[in-house]
């Protein structure tokens, strides 16, 4: 039995006594999304998935008005899965009137996805925190797809000494090596092929690695032209190669972090990946 919970109130008493695991979504589920919820399954007596495109963390222009929503489709698939609580709160429970308390994390918000996204991280953090108070989970799962929102939401836990154990799992690809996102609906076929030059160029800097390249610069550059030779691809946000806390790196080592962002027609992609691991 999965149970549809709207309301804060309602969630506190449904939740009380509970070991939650809970997994944090905007939904519309996807397989990267069923990971999170699979693992959550496995290690906790009490499921807990929310449902909510946060509109503080779209920017002006940004795709929060047709970012893709099925309600019904998503609780079709949490009831599969076994999910105990869907929680698909209204913009007013989750901002009520008058709300006036933000997160910052500093740092961390302001570099890659930051510097193109200004205020979407302190969205992103001030829902998560507003999520974990409500929710009270013992762990909660989050994907390294988004691995800079991961560290974010790491470092919050640590600075603000939330007691609740973050969960990483490791990023879910289509067959052909596409990161899954509920953003990926948007392409068109063409587009769809264009966009698996971001994986692709995180290949050929797997490549360069496994035969001695060190160079950070020489990676990012010629991941760079590798991007920029698909047609669909309109431009790159940042190529960046950084240690596992972000911080730029000029010469790769095993466990190092490669993180991209790139607009495939007016579609923005990100994809990352650890250096050392399988891809
Ligand atoms: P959303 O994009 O729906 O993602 C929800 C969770 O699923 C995030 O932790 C994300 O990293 C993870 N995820 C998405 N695609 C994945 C993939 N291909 N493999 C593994 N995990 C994947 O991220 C958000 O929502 C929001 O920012 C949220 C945290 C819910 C706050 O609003």
């Amino acid at each position: 039995m999965t149970l549809l919970v709207r309301k804060v109130k309602e969630l506190r008493e449904v939740l009380k006594g509970k070991e939650v695991g809970f997994v944090p979504t905007m939904g519309y589920l996807h397989e990267g999304h069923l990971a999170l919820i699979r693992r959550a399954r496995e290690e906790n007596p009490f499921v807990v998935v929310s449902i909510y495109v946060n509109p503080t963390q779209f920017g002006k222009g940004e795709d929060f008005e047709r970012y893709p929503r099925d309600l019904e489709r998503d609780l079709k698939i949490c009831k599969k899965e076994g999910v105990d609580v869907v929680f698909a709160p209204t913009d007013e429970e989750v901002y009520p009137f008058g709300y006036l308390t933000e997160v910052h994390v500093k740092g961390i918000s302001e570099v890659l996805e930051g510097k193109f996204r200004p205020n979407h991280f302190k969205g992103v953090a001030t829902v998560v925190l507003k999520l974990l108070n409500i929710v009270r989970p013992r762990r909660a799962y989050f994907g390294e797809k988004d691995y800079q929102q991961l560290k974010l939401v790491e470092k919050m836990v640590r600075d603000l000494f939330l007691d609740v154990e973050i969960v990483a799992v490791k990023t879910v690809r289509d067959k052909d090596g596409l990161a899954l996102s509920s953003r990926n609906t948007y392409l068109s076929e063409e587009e769809r092929k264009s966009a698996l030059s971001l994986y692709k160029s995180l290949l050929l800097a797997k490549e360069l690695i496994e035969k001695g390249e060190r160079d950070a610069k020489k990676i990012k550059e010629k991941m760079r032209e590798f991007i920029l030779s698909f047609e669909k691809v309109k431009k790159i946000d940042y190529v960046e190669i950084t240690d596992k806390e972000l911080n730029p790196k000029d010469f790769v080592e095993e466990g190092d972090r490669i993180l991209l962002a790139v607009w495939v027609g007016n579609t923005r992609l990100i994809d990352n990946w650890e250096v050392g691991e399988p891809l």
